[in-house]
């Protein structure tokens, strides 16, 4: 049995648990959080005894195989750093980290010890495998663009309690691009197989509407919404937008457009719809289904925890390790760099450290 620790016990802290403590090869052995409160009523919900305050005590126990980190991106990496330094197999929340910097240290301290991100989530749609396949199988041609178009409108009322980090530089490393932008990067770089090389980017952010100015958390200061064209290697370009406060209709979608069709995936509230459109010979467009499947967000929530027990267990690479979570991260601080600029294109940095 993997013995498992988690630090931090709130919203997506308690969603980690109720997949940990259900895994048949892993058993939750403490937790720990800042907040006494908190960590009392998630310590007798899920029958853990040891539970600390301090995430130090729960580093240094040696009754520990692995930890999740759960905390807001703000603090954690100190913290992550300290988990790999104590030996421990490490599944961080995302973002991975506030930069591409802060990667790099993790990766130095790594060491042979599992290491992975939970931007994966979305690739835990069971849409994974045929995407994937459809695009390595060359259907679509030559590939020239992936499209990230992702608008979500205000939720239905001003939000009670907005977390404070959420839309707070300093706090969180940025808004939306950082909160949803790893997650649609993980996705389709990932179904790609990594092997689409960003080069530069040329990037504008934009505040919440100001109808909503006061629907978000006083003292936020990052952006609610992203656009960004990313040239990569071999003339591909990832045209990305993503926003939420969006005054439109929603969209959520990712495409993949070659020079013999096109792979579109379709993110509706309740359903994924993956379809491909391909030219035969006589220039005829054929419309395929790929896979429609229901939009099940415990299985997207329960995927990475799963996944990190099963690296830990079978020595397997996690979903998103490390290396490629640096990826994202050296997009995502480009994309901020050419906004800051005015939208000047920025170079991404690329080194081949695997
Ligand atoms: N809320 C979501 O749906 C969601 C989904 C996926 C990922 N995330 C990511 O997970 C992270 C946490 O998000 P959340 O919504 O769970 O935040 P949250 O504020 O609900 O919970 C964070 C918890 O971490 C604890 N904490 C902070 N510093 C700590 C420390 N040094 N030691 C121990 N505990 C500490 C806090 O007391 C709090 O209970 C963020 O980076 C976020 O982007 C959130």
């Amino acid at each position: 049995m993997i013995r498992l620790g988690q630090i931090g016990c709130g919203v997506i802290g308690r969603k980690h648990l109720e997949t940990a403590t259900r895994l048949p090869n892993a058993t939750v052995t403490a937790i720990a959080d800042l907040d006494a409160e908190l960590l009392a009523r998630t310590s007798a919900e899920f029958g853990i005894e040891k539970a600390t305050t301090d995430a130090g005590n729960l580093i240094s126990d040696s009754d520990i195989d692995g930890i999740i980190l759960a905390v807001p991106t703000g603090v954690r990496t100190p913290i992550a750093l300290e988990v790999l330094r104590h030996d421990k197999h490490l599944l961080v929340e995302k973002p991975v980290a506030m930069n591409a910097a802060e990667v790099l240290t993790l990766i130095d301290e790594q060491k042979g010890k599992v290491a992975g991100c939970c931007s994966c989530r979305y690739r835990f749609l069971s849409n994974t495998a045929a995407v994937q396949s459809a695009l390595a199988s060359g259907r679509i041609g030559r590939l020239r663009t992936v499209r990230v178009r992702a608008l979500a409108p205000p939720p239905p009322s001003r939000p009670e309690n907005p977390p404070h980090w959420r839309l707070n530089r300093q706090l969180n490393g940025g808004g939306i691009l950082v909160n949803w932008g790893c997650y649609d990067l993980d996705y389709v770089l990932g179904v790609l197989g990594w092997a689409v090389r960003p080069l530069a980017v040329a990037a504008r952010t934009f505040q919440v509407p100001e109808p909503y100015a006061d629907w978000i958390a006083p003292g936020s200061d990052a952006e609610t919404h992203v656009i960004a064209q990313v040239r990569c290697e071999d003339d591909i370009v990832l045209d990305y937008e993503r926003a939420e406060f969006h005054p439109g209709k929603p969209e959520f979608s990712w495409s993949f457009s070659g020079d013999h069709g096109t792979l579109s995936i379709l993110v509706g509230n309740d359903e994924v719809r993956a379809t491909i459109v391909t030219v035969d010979k006589n220039g005829t467009l054929n419309d395929s289904l790929l896979v429609e499947e229901p939009l099940v967000y415990a299985n997207l929530h329960a995927g990475p925890v799963t996944d990190f027990a099963h690296a830990i267990d079978s020595g397997n690479s996690p979903m998103t390790p490390l290396t490629q979570a640096l990826t994202i991260a050296r997009i995502t601080d480009a994309i901020y760099a050419s906004a800051e600029r005015g939208g000047r294109e920025i170079s991404i940095e690329n080194d081949t450290r695997k």
